[in-house]
């Protein structure tokens, strides 16, 4: 696989795709690319991520506390070469807004063919969880990219 512009998409924006986002970022150092992340719902637009992903990341020293949240938009499909999602709701939202083969190619399940459990409505203990697997999967994409 080649590095390219990584898209981390969520429901909300606010606590799973955050997180894969300020993750990737801060593997993929080594690479010239874009990071960013976006919801397929609407409404948490331009808030900041949940305290409770701010505060997992922070313990690992990742700092998302700047990002702000914003919706998925068709355009997106341009502007990045991958684009992950975190659960098959999410899939079937994003592949629903998609014109051609080109850009379903480009969308797939981060956790392929698991799923990243939303942890809006349970505890901390959740968040860690959450953590934990989009790290493991973000730093298996990153070696992919590394011949
Ligand atoms: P996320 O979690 O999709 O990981 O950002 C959620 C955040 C908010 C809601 C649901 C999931 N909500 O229903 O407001």
């Amino acid at each position: 696989m080649q590095a390219g512009d990584v898209l981390m998409v969520c429901l909300g924006n606010i606590c799973r795709s955050p997180l894969a986002e300020g993750i990737f970022s801060h593997y993929s150092q080594d690479y010239t690319i874009r990071v960013d992340s976006a919801g397929t719902a609407n409404y948490h637009t331009g808030a900041a991520p949940d305290p409770r992903s701010i505060a997992i990341a922070s313990e690992n020293k990742i700092d998302i506390s700047a990002q702000k949240a914003r919706q998925f938009t068709v355009k997106d499909f341009q502007r990045f070469d991958y684009i992950y999602v975190m659960d098959k709701q999410n899939l079937s939202n994003v592949l629903r807004l998609a014109t051609t083969a080109q850009e379903r190619a480009k969308v797939r399940l981060l956790l392929d063919p698991h799923e990243v459990e939303d942890p809006y409505y349970g505890g901390d203990e959740g968040f860690a969880i959450v953590f934990d697997k989009i790290a493991k999967a973000c730093k298996e994409i990153i070696a992919q990219w590394k011949h």
